[in-house]
């Protein structure tokens, strides 16, 4: 008799909103407009359009984002439930929000959240062969000879009999409308390139965790009322 015990887990947080028609309607139109009007930003061709990019890192000060915002935090809510945290010893912040836009081969390649704690993404307008959402695992713990789950020629010749979460170093997370992702915000991520994108429009944002009493505390962010601006510079 044997066992595996998988320990020290990513756990990925999959909710579903429910906005109604109206309000996604409102909320889609917004975006677009959002688009068609910003400034050229940074983005390359091929990559999507990303708010963040192109002035509009702030969606939560929209009024007509109000809702969505209410719902999502009681998503960010039920995922801490999964981590035993005592709530009523945190506060959370939406620190930056933005919606992004892909059309045809349009992706976002990878990258993550460094300045964050926690990121979503919310699917407001997504087809089924629009592009998944891709999470790549940088800690590979189970990857005992260096590159043998990255390599393409241990792929080609077929050292693997199949490929399975035990020896994967990236995962395509089919997401459909309405579905909100939340994971920790160091986590790798982007969209799967080469995938034909029909106006895919999702919404993202950074949150920031901070302690709500700093007293004998180390490691956590103390609480943003206390802290003082520089006034000389
Ligand atoms: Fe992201």
């Amino acid at each position: 008799m044997s066992k595996i015990y998988n320990f020290f887990p990513l756990s990925i947080y999959r909710g579903k909103l429910e906005l109604s028609a109206n309000i996604k309607k409102e909320m889609i139109d917004e975006i677009v407009i959002m688009k068609k009007t910003s400034d050229k930003g940074l983005k390359p061709t091929q990559n999507a359009w990303t708010g963040d990019t192109h002035g509009h890192e702030y969606l939560f000060q929209n009024k007509k984002f109000d809702f969505f915002y209410k719902e999502v935090e009681k998503h960010i809510m039920k995922y801490m439930e999964h981590f035993d945290l005592d709530i009523s010893k945190l506060e959370f912040y939406f620190q930056r929000s933005w919606a992004t836009l892909s059309n045809s081969k349009e992706h976002i390649s990878t990258h993550n959240h460094s300045q964050s704690n926690l990121s979503f993404a919310y699917y407001l307008k997504k087809k089924p062969g629009d592009s998944p959402l891709v999470l790549i695992d940088t800690s590979k713990h189970n990857e005992f000879i260096p590159q043998l789950f990255t390599s393409p020629s241990v792929n080609r010749s077929k050292i693997f009999k199949k490929r399975t979460i035990m020896n994967i170093p990236r995962i395509n997370i089919e997401t459909e409308e309405d579905d909100i992702i939340i994971f920790p915000s160091k986590t790798l991520h982007g969209t799967e390139k080469n995938i034909n994108n029909n106006e895919r429009i999702s919404i993202s944002a950074d949150i920031s965790v901070l302690a709500k009493e700093s007293k004998n505390l180390e490691h956590l962010t103390p609480p943003f009322s206390e802290w003082k601006k520089f006034n000389n510079i």
